[in-house]
C-alpha cells in the first residue's frame, strides 16, 4: 500500500533533521507526506477568491507562472490581489520544501502555482483528462525525460475536506500496465516534437508514463477493484507527493493551491527510487537516450 504519513508541522521553514528524515522517506518512498495542521493562511480581502466566478470559462485552474496570472477574469485590481496570494503561497511552498528536503533547495525555482476554485469533480471530461480516475501524472504535450515531479497542496477551504483515493504502489502498477503499452513507432517521437504535439521529443520514458497514465484511466475495472485507500485532507492542511509517482484521484473538494517542482533525478537523495530508475530495472534497458 501506498504510505500515507502524517507530520506535526506547524512551520513553513521546518528544520528538524528528524522531520526531514521522515519527509525524504515518505516522499522518495513514493507516500504522501500528509501536515494537517500546516495551514495557508487566507488574509480577509484574499477569502472573496474563495468563489469560482474569478475563473474564465476556458481554463480548469488559475494559473501564476513567473508574473503571468491565467485563466483569471475580474477587475485588474481584484486580479493583482490574487497574483499576489498565488505568489506568497508559491513562496512558503518554496521554503517547505528547501526546509524539509535540503538537497532539492538549488531546483526550487519557480515552475507553475495554481488555484483551483473549480468543484475538483463534476465538469464533464474525456476520461484522459479525468483526475477523478486513479493516475500516476504523466502529459503529452511536456516530455520531462525523467524529471520529477514534486507538487504542495494546500486545502484553503474553510469547511470542506478535499478527497482523494490513493492507489497502490508504483512498481505493482507499472508491473500491471506496462505489457500492455505498444513501442513508439520509429519517428513518431521526432514528428511529434516537429508538429510541436510535444515540446521537444517524447522519450521512450515519455512514452511509458503516458501509457500508464491513459491504460490505468482506460481500465475501469481496474479503478474500481484495484488496492486503494481514501485519504481526506482537511480544511488548513497541506501535503505533497511527487505526482508522477503515487497513484491519486480526486474524489471531492473545492479550492485548493498547488505548486509544482521540477527535479531532475540527480537531485534525489535516492535516485534509484526514481520512476525512471523503475521502470529502466523492469524494462531491463534504459528509456532515455544518452547523450
Ligand atoms: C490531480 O492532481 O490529479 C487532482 C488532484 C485534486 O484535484 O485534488
Ligand atoms: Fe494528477
Amino acid at each position: 500500500m501506498t504510505p500515507i504519513v502524517s507530520l506535526d508541522l506547524a512551520s513553513w521553514r521546518p528544520n528538524a533533521p528528524e522531520e526531514q528524515q521522515t519527509a525524504i522517506r515518505t516522499l522518495e518512498g513514493g507516500g504522501v507526506l500528509l501536515l494537517p495542521h500546516l495551514a495557508f493562511e487566507l488574509s480577509r480581502g484574499e477569502r472573496r477568491f474563495l468563489s469560482p466566478a474569478w475563473s474564465n470559462d476556458r481554463a480548469k485552474n488559475i494559473s501564476l507562472e513567473g508574473n503571468v496570472l491565467k485563466g483569471a477574469r475580474g477587475d485588474p485590481e481584484s486580479l493583482a490581489a490574487l497574483a499576489h496570494m498565488i505568489a506568497r503561497f508559491a513562496e512558503r511552498a518554496g521554503e517547505l520544501v528547501t526546509g524539509l528536503f535540503p538537497r532539492y533547495a538549488p531546483y526550487v525555482k519557480r515552475a507553475r502555482t495554481s488555484f483551483r476554485p473549480q468543484p475538483a469533480v463534476g465538469r464533464t471530461l474525456s476520461w484522459r483528462k479525468d483526475d477523478s480516475r486513479l493516475h500516476i501524472d504523466a502529459f503529452p504535450s511536456r516530455p520531462n525525460r525523467g524529471e520529477r515531479i514534486l507538487r504542495v497542496f494546500s486545502n484553503v477551504n474553510p469547511v470542506e475536506d478535499r478527497v482523494w483515493r490513493v492507489g497502490e504502489e508504483y512498481a505493482a502498477m507499472a508491473q500491471k500496465f506496462l505489457p500492455q503499452i505498444r513501442r513508439q513507432l520509429p519517428g513518431t517521437p521526432a514528428l511529434l516534437a516537429l508538429l510541436h504535439v510535444t515540446k521537444g521529443i517524447r522519450s521512450e520514458y515519455d512514452h511509458l508514463m503516458l501509457g500508464m497514465h491513459d491504460k490505468a484511466k482506460a481500465d475501469l475495472g481496474y479503478q474500481r477493484d484495484c488496492p486503494q485507500q481514501t485519504v481526506r485532507f482537511p480544511p488548513g492542511a497541506t501535503w505533497l507527493c511527487f505526482s508522477d509517482q503515487v497513484m491519486h484521484a480526486a474524489v471531492s473538494g473545492q479550492y485548493m493551491l498547488e505548486q509544482t517542482i521540477h527535479l531532475p533525478v540527480t537531485a534525489l537523495y535516492d535516485p534509484e527510487s526514481s520512476p525512471l530508475a523503475i521502470l529502466e530495472r523492469l524494462c531491463g534497458r534504459r528509456l532515455l537516450p544518452a547523450h
